[in-house]
């Protein structure tokens, strides 16, 4: 996969970062809000919304089912939504971008209105299996025309009419999976019960409660959980503040952490328990993190992060961890190379169909700059070293993280890192470049 505009970027070492980030809003929130906006009754006004590619391809696609969503300055817009039930059929193929989590939870969204929608997006998510999220949604009646057995886009979904509730398991430890069906389920007769062993993120289900849908959540005794929606549901607009991401945070942080002498403040970052398994990784490891105002805002815990220069220690990172940290691989990986000793991660399945085979971006990354590792099926070990080499180019496979996590090694690694494309930075963090200069990185063509 290639980008035709990419443009190549080069991290090196200079001085310690210092000062403080203004980290965006939470893709995963600012995603869910913009969909319950365009389901609900009403209108809904958001304000720290992500301004990034990944929203905005979303926010097409929904203004594509007949929501009105208008942007009234930087992170602040209002959504006129339809009323559960009432999307329209779209006059045009809906194109995701990069978004595999705008396309999936619409593709619940819509799954039990009688319309018909033709999803598409670029190079990487036309390569990511969709037949994990429709494939479940045929108990609602949904059909669909995918490309080859993973229904790849470009795919066309049919709704269901009259749809009624389901009971489903969701083996799969995807929070986008379970989202679709929770959000099929809102306009399907009865109540349907979705059950999950994984803990995967619950911004859906907070975020359902709070527009006033009918949704419990309970622990299952054999472990996981199981969510009941009551259809059809009433949505009612509200209004949402989205907290800081904390998988944006993360680069700046595991920046921090790896250039001597550096100190940075984060403040207000989302801290949902289900978003922080890089954070209690990083503490195992040693890391200097110090989490200052716990509070509450929107619904769900942030706080300010005071991060300095740490000397880490290799550790264990289970595979039940995953999930809250499920995006966090490709920098942990990087970190664990200026760490004491190995750093074992157990699980990564799920890296494989992320914006790029994220298991294999990763060690293509590492080899290239000189790190030893080793991977025994899903499990990935990194050996830490006193001096990382650097001096590589990474392919980036249009992966934002990917891209991000090696221009972060650069800053710290003895000879600059390369990689060969941050136009997708974009798509999920498009102020990375300026906040990381304005602590003091340096990143320049290569
Ligand atoms: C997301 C869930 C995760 C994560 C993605 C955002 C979400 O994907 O990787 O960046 O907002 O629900 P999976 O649910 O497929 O693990």
């Amino acid at each position: 996969m290639h980008n035709a505009n990419s443009a190549p970027l080069a991290a090196r070492r200079a001085g310690p970062l210092k000062g403080t980030a203004q980290v965006p809003g939470d893709k995963s929130i600012s995603q869910r809000a913009l969909i319950l906006g365009a389901l609900a009754e009403g209108e809904t006004r958001i304000s720290g919304l992500l301004e990034s590619g990944d929203v905005h391809s979303t926010a097409g696609a929904l203004r594509g089912f007949g929501a009105e969503l208008t942007a009234e300055g930087p992170g602040r817009w209002r959504v006129k939504g339809t009323g559960v039930g009432n999307w329209k059929t779209p006059g045009a193929d809906l194109d995701f971008g990069n978004s595999g989590t705008g396309s999936r939870l619409v593709m619940g969204a819509m799954a039990t209105t009688p319309i018909t929608a033709t999803f598409t997006g670029d190079a990487s998510l036309r390569s990511r299996p969709m037949a994990r999220v429709v494939a479940p949604l045929e108990a609602f009646g949904v059909t669909y025309e995918g490309q080859g057995p993973k229904a790849l886009m470009p795919l066309k979904l049919h709704g269901a009419k009259d749809a009624k509730a389901i009971t489903a398991h969701v083996a799969t430890a995807s929070a986008q999976v379970k989202s679709a069906l929770l959000l099929a389920a809102l306009n399907a007769k009865g109540t349907s019960k979705i059950s999950q062993d994984a803990l995967t993120r619950d911004h859906s289900e907070k975020m359902l409660a709070a527009f006033g849908a009918k949704i419990t959540v309970s622990p299952r005794a054999e472990g996981g959980e199981v969510i009941t929606v009551e259809g059809p549901a009433k949505l009612t607009g509200c209004s949402v503040e989205v907290p800081r991401d904390p998988s944006s945070a993360a680069f700046l942080m595991a920046a921090a952490l790896i250039v001597p002498g550096s100190e940075i403040s984060l403040p207000a970052i989302l801290l949902n328990p289900r978003r922080t398994g890089l954070i209690q990784t990083l503490l195992e490891m040693g890391a200097r993190i110090e989490i200052q105002n716990r509070r509450s805002s929107g619904g769900e815990e942030i706080g300010d992060l005071i991060v300095r220069h740490s000397d880490l220690n290799g550790v264990t990172v289970p595979a039940d961890r995953a999930p809250s940290m499920i995006d966090e691989y490709p920098i942990l990986s990087v970190a664990a190379a200026f760490a004491r000793g190995k750093t074992v991660m157990l699980g990564l399945d799920e890296l494989r169909v992320k914006e790029s085979d994220r298991l294999e971006a990763i060690i293509a990354g590492l080899k290239a700059n000189g790190v030893r590792y080793s991977v025994s099926g899903d499990d990935l070990t990194v050996e830490g070293m006193t001096e990382v080499p650097g001096g590589g180019t990474v392919t980036t496979h249009l992966d934002h993280r990917i891209a991000m996590s090696f221009l972060t090694m650069g800053l710290a690694s003895q000879k600059p890192v390369t990689v060969d494309d941050v136009t997708m930075i974009a798509t999920s963090f498009p102020e990375y470049q300026d906040l990381m200069s304005g602590l003091g990185a340096v990143m320049e063509a290569p």
